[in-house]
């Protein structure tokens, strides 16, 4: 996910888990918690903190060609906090604009020019969509999400080396969505590259991906593979399938598809792995069953997400939850997803929740969670692990020291603070990039 708070802290009486900014050594560890908040470094994009999670997630990638900048400052200013509406139409309109300069026959004479301005509009449909799910029969859900898609694959096409989709189909009910980025000839001649596969969690397209990993990796010459599968945005809609947790179920197939298609140079000594946010949980599952990944990275971090969520609930509601008084249970919460005096954050975590895990009741989704835990399986993981921990990371707060704890010496612990120490890193790309690549380098060569 790309925001990953389900319930408010605010809302449900959770308390955020806290630590210092004093200056210390990040690779040692997080700071030990204390009742203070860190102060944030930055500025508010949105006094909603959900909107300014998802503002800073676009600007952020204006570095990697999501958009310009003012655009996103622009959104943020007419935004109204709070008012899905209000998100909805701003983006859509921005969208459309970008849109029609991409159509602009003034400017598509040029493949950079048809390139950038169709990346933009299809971050800006993706964004139109973000807050969009609660009802599953507005037709705006797959609309949307077919122009993201329509416009992204004009700017695939326009690429030095034009990415292609892939389409993997499984011995499940799902088809595995993926795009196929090739690095540029390389001026040694050898055609196996370095290759990051690259899956999200809850919320993010793979098209998302293209800006945060597959533009800087290119530019390092790797090549990438972006993939999708149950739950996640394309196959959510085109298999009307919700979240498994036996990942290996998609990632299998993917790896097999990788080593064996024409065309996909791989130097299978350098096949890394990549899972973010509730991806580090179902990447870790699936390294746990695929021998052919070489390094795997988990950003960030984690161990049971039945845990991570439920650990929020009011002490009333985890009572209900705990009691099995599902009809209860679900008449609390149901009106929240209703209420706008309710935070964005909780109001969108749980229809977005319980869109993309194909669950109607509240109740029944929470208890699916339980079987997203990597306790059964870590030990199977034999190969290093980078587990990122955030200095802001509120929801699952501690879990990335667990994981790190189970692998042993396979991990190497990564703690990001200060102006880096969002969830999934969003705003610090570069600083991301750069650390990540770095290590690979350590490990791997
Ligand atoms: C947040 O609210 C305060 C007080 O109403 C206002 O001054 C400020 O401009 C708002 N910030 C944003 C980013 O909307
Ligand atoms: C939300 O925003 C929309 C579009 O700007 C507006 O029409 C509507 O009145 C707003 N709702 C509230 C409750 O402010
Ligand atoms: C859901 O969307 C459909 C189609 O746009 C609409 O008819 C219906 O009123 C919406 N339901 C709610 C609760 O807003
Ligand atoms: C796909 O298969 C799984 C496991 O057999 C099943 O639980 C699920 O309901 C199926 N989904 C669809 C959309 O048929």
């Amino acid at each position: 996910m790309k925001s990953t708070f389900l319930f408010s802290a605010a809302l449900l009486g959770a308390t955020v888990v806290s630590s210092s900014i004093l200056s210390r050594d990040s690779e040692s560890g997080p700071p030990p918690s204390s009742n203070e908040q860190p102060e944030d470094p930055i500025i508010p994009l949105s006094n909603d903190t959900s909107f300014h999670f998802e503002l800073l997630f676009t600007l952020g990638n204006t570095v990697f060609g999501a958009g310009d900048v003012n655009d996103v400052l622009a959104a943020a200013k007419a935004i109204k906090p709070g008012n899905f509406t209000s998100w909805l139409e701003t983006f859509h309109a921005l969208a459309e604009h970008t849109k029609t300069q991409a159509e602009d026959p003034n400017n598509a004479y040029d493949p950079v020019n048809v390139r950038d301005a169709w990346f933009a509009a299809s971050s800006y449909y993706r964004q139109a969509d973000f807050y969009n799910h609660a009802n599953w029969t507005d037709p705006r859900i797959n609309s949307f999400w077919l122009e993201q898609r329509a416009a992204f694959d004009k700017a695939l096409a326009a690429l030095p080396v034009p990415g292609e989709r892939i389409q993997i189909p499984t011995d499940n009910n799902f088809t595995i969505e993926a795009i196929w980025y090739p690095a540029a000839a390389a001026a040694d001649g050898v055609k196996q590259r370095p290759t990051l596969v690259i899956g999200n969690g809850y919320d993010a397209g793979q098209e998302d991906s293209y800006h945060s990993f597959v533009v800087p990796a290119l530019a390092r010459g790797w090549n990438v593979l972006t993939y999708e599968g149950p739950g996640q945005p394309t196959v959510r809609r085109n298999d009307d399938i919700g979240f498994i947790p036996d990942w290996e179920k998609v990632l299998t197939p993917v790896i097999d598809e990788l080593l064996n298609r024409k065309g996909c140079y791989v130097d299978e000594d350098r096949l890394v792995l990549v899972g973010i946010s509730m991806g580090g949980y179902l990447a870790a599952r699936a390294a746990a069953f695929e021998p052919r990944i070489k390094a795997l990275i988990l950003n960030g971090g984690v161990w049971d997400i039945y845990e991570g969520y439920s650990g929020h609930l009011t002490p009333e509601l985890k009572e209900l939850l705990d009691a099995g008084k599902q009809e209860e249970f679900d008449e609390a919460v149901l009106p929240l997803l209703e209420s706008p005096e309710v935070p964005v954050t909780l109001r969108w975590g749980l229809g977005h929740g319980l869109w993309c895990f194909k669950q109607h009741s509240p109740y029944l989704w929470l208890e699916s969670l339980k079987d997203y835990a990597l306790k059964d399986v870590v030990e199977r993981i034999k190969v290093p692990v980078l587990v990122v921990d955030s200095e802001f990371e509120g929801f699952f707060a501690g879990q990335p020291e667990v994981v790190k704890d189970a692998l042993g010496d396979k991990a190497t612990y990564k703690f990001f603070k200060g102006t880096a120490g969002y969830h999934v890193q969003v705003g610090a790309g570069q600083e991301w990039n750069r650390y990540l690549f770095a290590w690979l380098n350590k490990i791997l060569g």
